[in-house]
Parts: structure tokens; C-alpha cells; sequence
């Protein structure tokens, strides 16, 4: 089924694009979330500053990437400098401090892929889980976000595909589809690859920001207020790019060879990366090459079962974005 059909975009396609710009304005967090969030930072500040004077707290995933909808929950990372830390410890030390610091639904999870500890915050309703010293996960937000500052279709095409993966249930590691952050690199990979380019490739250009994080040198072009207007010679429309994003992961990418990569700006071949094989539990049926972390592929969660259900909502959507008379309706159906 792959690559056989090469499906011109139907011709009534812009009169979608309305629709598709309302949904992704309704998404967009409004400003008293962005206060209410930095309130419950600063109160975090103020408890961790009294057992680690040193530590700083960073936001990270999609309240500080821009590809956050109203009322997510926030991810904080706990940065400590001393390598002999045991981050359990740390973790079950600091459920204690906020337990006492009155904060609710504390829990330390000590034993997840990713260690961290859960809170709301009463005050201001907000949920967020803390983890200790995962400073990747930083600078690959600082990553998206810069991506987001080049061209405004980014964001909104991430926001349509997370809305659409949240309404078909398939923004669920835990039941072998994608995560929210794997179906944002979709998005910037697609631009990347548009005829002309709407984003250019980052790592690809001179390094004006560059650290090295668990021996991983983490180098890009991040003066991204010189590339403003990269895209502007291509015209195409938010209801296009939804159109042909949908057609490429229905028909045009190659499951059994490819690997997209956002860090090369192009595709790159599973045999290059050695990801022909199943090894453990990683199985490499979708890939997507992490930034920065290359040898860690955020597809090795699909499974088997798992892949046909996306491939099937993949060609689902592309079919409504093709023939349905209402598509931004259609598209988010519950499942
Ligand atoms: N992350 C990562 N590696 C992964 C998954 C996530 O480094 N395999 C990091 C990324 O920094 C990402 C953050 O964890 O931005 C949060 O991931 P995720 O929850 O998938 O994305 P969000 O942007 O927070 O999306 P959502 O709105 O669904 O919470
Ligand atoms: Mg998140």
C-alpha cells in the first residue's frame, strides 16, 4: 500500500483553511495560564532553594517548547550540579518538602523509565511532574521552540496533528503509539522537507549555541530572528500542509527503510543506523532519530499491533482530508 498513490490535493482545499486556523487559535493557551504557571514556578523556587541552594528548575515539554495547548500540565526539571547524587533520594526528599509545602497529590515515582515526582498545585490548578538533572529534554525544548519562531505554519500544523492524535487516541506510549514531542518532529521534518523548504535545518547550519550534555555535544543555528521569512516562497496554506502531511504518512514514507531525521534535515536509511533488526524491545517499525540523542529512535514504543493502528488513522486521515466535505470536523472525531 505504500507509495502507490500519488493523489493530487483536492481543488477546494484552501476554502478548509478557516476552519483549520480557528481550531489551532482554540487551542493556543491564553496569557493569565502563562501567569498562573510562572506563580507555581517561583513557589517550587522557593522550596527547593532551601535544601539546594544551587539547584535551578527548568521548564521543559510543551509548556516552554510552544507547542502547548491550554491546560497542560507542566514539566519541570530539576538541574543539580553534584554528579554523586542519587536521584532517588533527591526525589523522595523533595515529595517530602512540597507534601510539607502543602501542595497536593504528591508522589514520588522512583522506579518510572523517566524518575519523577507528581503535584498539583491548589492555588492555581495546575499539575506537574518533576525530574531530576534530564537537561536533554531542555535543550531539545529550546530545539522545537527555535523551530517555532521561523515560520508561525509550524505551530500551527503541530497543534492540528497533537489535536487530531489526542482525539484518535494515539498520543499513548504506554499502549505503543507516538509521543507528543516524536509527532512534533514529524511536523518540522515534513517542513524541512517541502518544495521550497518552509524550515531550514538547524544542525545543519553554523553553531551559534553549542553545550555538551551526558557527553552528548548538543550544537545548532540559533539566531532565529535572521531567518524570519525563510519560507516565504512557498505559499502553501495551513490546509495543505494538514492535507499532504497526512498523505505523506499514509502513502509516501518508506516504513520498511526510512528513518526521518530532523538533525540532517532529510531521511536517512535504517541500514546507515543499524536499525534493521529487532534488538530487545526496540523494533524500529516507524523511525524517528532523536536530535540529539541519534542513537535513541522515538518510534521503538510502536509495536506490531501498534503500528497498523497508526498507519490505519494515518490513512484515515488523509482519506477525510481528501474526499470529507467538513475535514477539521471529521479529522478529530473521538475513536
Ligand atoms: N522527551 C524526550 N524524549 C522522549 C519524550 C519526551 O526528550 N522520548 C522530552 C522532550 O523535551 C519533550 C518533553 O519530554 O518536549 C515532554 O514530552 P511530551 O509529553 O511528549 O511532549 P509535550 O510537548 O509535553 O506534549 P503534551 O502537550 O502532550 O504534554
Ligand atoms: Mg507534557
Amino acid at each position: 500500500r505504500m507509495m502507490k498513490r500519488q493523489i493530487a490535493c483536492r481543488g477546494d482545499i484552501n476554502r478548509m483553511n478557516g476552519a483549520f486556523l480557528a481550531t489551532y487559535e482554540s487551542l493556543i493557551p491564553p496569557e493569565e495560564e502563562k501567569s498562573k504557571q510562572k506563580q507555581l514556578l517561583a513557589l517550587l523556587d522557593g522550596i527547593v532553594s532551601k535544601e539546594w541552594p544551587d539547584a535551578r528548575l527548568y521548564v521543559y515539554g510543551s509548556c516552554a517548547n510552544s507547542f502547548g495547548f491550554s491546560k497542560s500540565d507542566i514539566d519541570i526539571c530539576l538541574a543539580i550540579e553534584d554528579a554523586n547524587i542519587d536521584k532517588s533520594e533527591v526525589l523522595l526528599k523533595l515529595a517530602d518538602m512540597l507534601q510539607s509545602g502543602n501542595l497536593q497529590n504528591v508522589q514520588a515515582l522512583t522506579r518510572a523509565r523517566v524518575p519523577i515526582v507528581k503535584l498539583m498545585d491548589p492555588e492555581t490548578a495546575i499539575s506537574c511532574d518533576i525530574c531530576v538533572n534530564n537537561v536533554l529534554a531542555v535543550v531539545n525544548t529550546k530545539l522545537l521552540r527555535d523551530y517555532a519562531q521561523i515560520d508561525v505554519r509550524l505551530r500551527q500544523l503541530a497543534f492540528i496533528v497533537k489535536h487530531w492524535a489526542k482525539s484518535r487516541g494515539v498520543n499513548e506510549t504506554y499502549q505503543g503509539t507516538l509521543s507528543s514531542y516524536a509527532y512534533v518532529l514529524m511536523c518540522i521534518h515534513f517542513l524541512q522537507q517541502r518544495v521550497p523548504a518552509i524550515l531550514p535545518c538547524l544542525q545543519g547550519m553554523e553553531a551559534t549555541y553549542c553545550v555538551t550534555v551526558d557527553n552528548i555535544k548538543c550544537a545548532y543555528f540559533d539566531k532565529v530572528e535572521k531567518l524570519y521569512g525563510f519560507g516565504s516562497h512557498n505559499g502553501e496554506s495551513l490546509a495543505q500542509l494538514v492535507w499532504a502531511f497526512f498523505n505523506y504518512w499514509a502513502y509516501c514514507h518508506d516504513y520498511a527503510n526510512d528513518v526521518i531525521s530532523v538533525r540532517s534535515g532529510s531521511t536517512l536509511s535504517k541500514r546507515v543506523k543499524d536499525w534493521t533488526r529487532r534488538i530487545g524491545n526496540d523494533r524500529h517499525l516507524i523511525c524517528i532519530e532523536d536530535p540529539f540523542e541519534v542513537s535513541h529512535d522515538l518510534g521503538r514504543v510502536v509495536d506490531k499491533f501498534s503500528i497498523r493502528v497508526l498507519r490505519e488513522e494515518f490513512e484515515r486521515a488523509a482519506e477525510i482530508m481528501q474526499y470529507a466535505p467538513n475535514p477539521c470536523v471529521k479529522l478529530f472525531e473521538p475513536y
